[in-house]
């Protein structure tokens, strides 16, 4: 028998949930030499037809600590890569290539009071690692997850994660910092309504019984498709808040979920 093709830069799936027809997330080997900062993405893939890489950015969602890596990934039907990464079965082989980069990182914003990681969709993926990095609860008082998606099956992966935080050795006894905020849009749930209305009309900081976002205190973190990171940066840039990047720090930074 043949030995299995060794892929370039290979890490074998340990293990895959699937959430929705839509979502899913599944877990790989970890390279030994793979350091990253939490809330950074890879390039992830399959070998293409034409032999080549076939590689999207994924933000990883498990924290710089955990032997193995976390991916939370969308299922586009004829999408390129995801019609075929959603079929991996343990034991696969996924190309992961290692170098970690991204700006939805505690260098790159300025210190500060509360912390708002703004979310929607597979977007939750990056914050998944900061909220179970020590650090996240050591720079900020407050820290607030929102996350909004279109209905409410979607917003499992996020429910598991936040309750699952008390328990962890690292992160448990700072969780009492966190809100988390979750809403649909197509749905009925608790909280209805798309994230930019619940902030722009005030009703998010009323609810959480915190002041209007200002850039005096707050700092955002904002990753989700491309209308949702225009329409939060113009009301972030409207109240004075101000683009951070690793090079220079700022009030909030921007990434979009990037498979869609
Ligand atoms: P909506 O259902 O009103 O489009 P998707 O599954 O398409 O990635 O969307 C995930 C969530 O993000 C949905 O709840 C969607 O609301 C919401 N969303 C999409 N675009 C925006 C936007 N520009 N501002 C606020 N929320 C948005």
């Amino acid at each position: 028998m043949n030995a299995p093709v060794q892929l370039p830069d290979a890490q074998v799936v340990t293990r895959i949930t699937h959430f929705t027809e839509r979502l899913f997330s599944f877990r790989l080997t970890r390279p030994r030499s793979l350091r990253f900062r939490s809330g950074e993405f890879v390039m992830i893939g399959l070998p293409g037809d034409n032999g080549r890489p076939l590689l999207r950015a994924y933000s990883i969602a498990s924290p710089s600590w955990d032997e193995e890596l976390e991916f939370y990934s969308i299922k586009v039907p004829d999408g390129p890569l995801t019609s075929r990464l959603q079929h991996i079965q343990p034991g696969d082989q996924v190309i992961l290539r290692p170098k970690p980069v991204g700006t939805l990182v505690h260098g790159a914003l300025r210190p500060g009071k509360r912390l708002y990681l703004i979310a929607t969709g597979t977007g939750i993926a990056p914050f998944a690692s900061l909220l179970r990095d020590p650090e996240t609860y050591e720079r900020f008082e407050d820290v607030i997850l929102t996350h909004s998606c279109r209905t409410p099956e979607e917003l499992t992966y996020g429910e598991r994660l936040v309750a699952a935080l008390p328990e962890d050795p690292l992160v448990g006894a700072h969780v009492r910092k966190l809100r988390y905020f979750p809403t649909t849009t197509r749905a009925q749930s608790a909280q209805m309504g798309r994230i930019t209305d619940w902030i722009a009309d005030g009703r998010l900081a009323a609810r959480l019984g915190l002041p209007d976002l200002t850039p005096s205190t707050d700092r955002v973190m904002i990753c989700g498709s491309i209308g949702l990171n225009t329409d939060i940066k113009e009301i972030l840039e409207a109240r004075g808040f101000k683009e951070g990047a690793n090079a220079k720090p700022g009030d909030y930074v921007v990434e979009k979920a990037f498979v869609s």
